[in-house]
């Protein structure tokens, strides 16, 4: 069964924006469009609810268990408990306070292994606790080809090391990481991990409590929601750091690392994301029961539409002289986020991509880390074009016009 792509375009108000009209959007890595189901919840929330949750009011009732509900049906998408998933301001400060709590939690000695494949925001925080004698091990991405080979992590590995932070697929290389083969190899030396997933769930969210990890997190205005930073920490390792929130909400899981008081609307909003599988699952003709399972079709029809799209896009970038397509040039490998290095600074080459009625952007996208591994100056940058379910084949077509204009 494919993808109905006019049916998915339907449900994103922004394809039937008049000023939008005319440019095909690339830069999905940024941030994705909101499908109309959280546009409309968010918007009910605002005219009908927007009281202080949780009270015996009818207003304010609704409101909490609008909240509830995104929390329960995100959960059971992801595969796992209610209690396990928290949303808070956005991934980096999830991870920020994630970081407070391993902070007290490791002694001084033991051992942390972080990637250079990272976005910043599952880097930096980590590797800020050698402040209180925590030794900080870096896994090195493959200068070349910037992969993160499993058997290198394999010599890191000891008793020291309590955890293992790396990406599901990181927003420059693009390459989708064994998340299960190396949360394996993690947990066998006794380790903890926690996988950045923001790059990879825009492309259909991952079954958390197959895949395996202690912790996943991902952003929920990349995935079609609004501006929310999603985070599952599975129970023994929740339970197990110190709460970072007020101290009566100690015994609440999913209260444990998101010390800010929520954005309620948004929260509530994001049981939209649910919703909009859900409308795909039931028009596509998907199983009837089990969200986990729905969830699994819907990631499986946005991946095959992709991947179908994304070939030919590598194949027009990857033998092109003065360019450097980072990270596989096979699409069943890859998210379709397409990072060019072009020894020059990639910000007007994508200035000009807007003449041509292309939304891209070049720069470091706080992949610092990762171009400086591949030996990319990032101060030039890469020029990214990333794409996702909803995009058509004209707007490829149109993508690669372009770039050959402009390359
Ligand atoms: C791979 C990756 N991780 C983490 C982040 C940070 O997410 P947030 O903006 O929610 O802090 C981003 C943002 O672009 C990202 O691309």
């Amino acid at each position: 069964m494919a993808l109905d792509i006019d049916f998915v375009r339907a449900q994103f108000p922004a394809f039937d924006e008049p000023s939008l009209q005319g440019q095909a959007f690339f830069e999905n890595a940024g941030g994705s469009y909101t499908c109309r189901q959280v546009i409309d919840r968010l918007t009910r929330y605002y005219t009908q609810r927007k009281v202080q949750p949780y009270a015996a009011y009818d207003a304010s009732r609704l409101a909490g268990e609008e909240m509830d509900e995104a929390r329960a049906r995100m959960a059971a998408l992801l595969g796992v408990e209610t209690d396990e998933l928290s949303f808070g301001p956005s991934t980096t400060q999830n991870t920020y306070v994630l970081a407070q709590a391993v902070r007290k939690w490791m002694k001084p000695g033991e051992a942390i292994v972080v990637t250079d494949q990272d976005h910043e925001a599952n880097s930096g925080p980590w590797r800020r606790l050698a402040e209180e004698g925590i030794e900080i091990r870096e896994w090195r991405i493959d200068p070349e080809t910037g992969r993160l080979d499993p058997a290198k992590l394999e010599n890191l590995l000891d008793e020291k090391v309590r955890l293992v932070c790396f990406p599901h697929c990181s927003n420059v290389v693009a390459e989708i990481n064994p998340v299960t083969e190396i949360t394996a190899i993690a947990h066998a030396a006794g380790a903890f991990v926690c996988v950045d997933g923001v790059s990879y769930a825009p492309h259909g969210f991952p079954d958390v409590g197959a895949l395996g990890p202690d912790i996943y997190l991902f952003s929920s205005y990349k995935t079609y929601g609004p501006h929310q930073g999603c985070m599952v920490i599975r129970r023994a390792l929740g339970e197990m750091l110190p709460n970072q929130a007020h101290y009566f909400n100690a015994d609440v899981l999913y209260k444990r690392f998101t010390p800010a008081g929520p954005d309620h609307a948004q929260v509530a909003a994001c049981a939209g994301m649910a919703d909009y599988v859900d409308v795909l699952c039931d028009h596509h003709g998907g199983p009837g029961e089990g969200a986990a399972a729905r969830g699994a079709f819907v990631h499986d029809l946005m991946r095959d539409h992709e991947v179908t799209l994304l070939q030919p896009l590598l194949d027009a970038v990857k033998d092109r002289n003065a360019v450097r397509l980072l990270g596989p040039d096979r699409a069943e490998h890859r998210a379709p986020t397409v990072a060019l290095s072009l020894g020059r600074p990639a910000a007007p080459v994508a200035a000009e991509l807007k003449q041509n009625g292309i939304m891209a952007d070049g720069g470091d996208f706080y992949a610092v880390r990762p171009l400086a591994g591949m030996g990319i100056d990032p101060t030039q940058g890469v020029l990214r074009v990333s794409f996702t379910h909803y995009t058509s084949k004209q707007e490829l077509d149109q993508l690669i016009e372009a770039l050959d204009r402009v390359l």
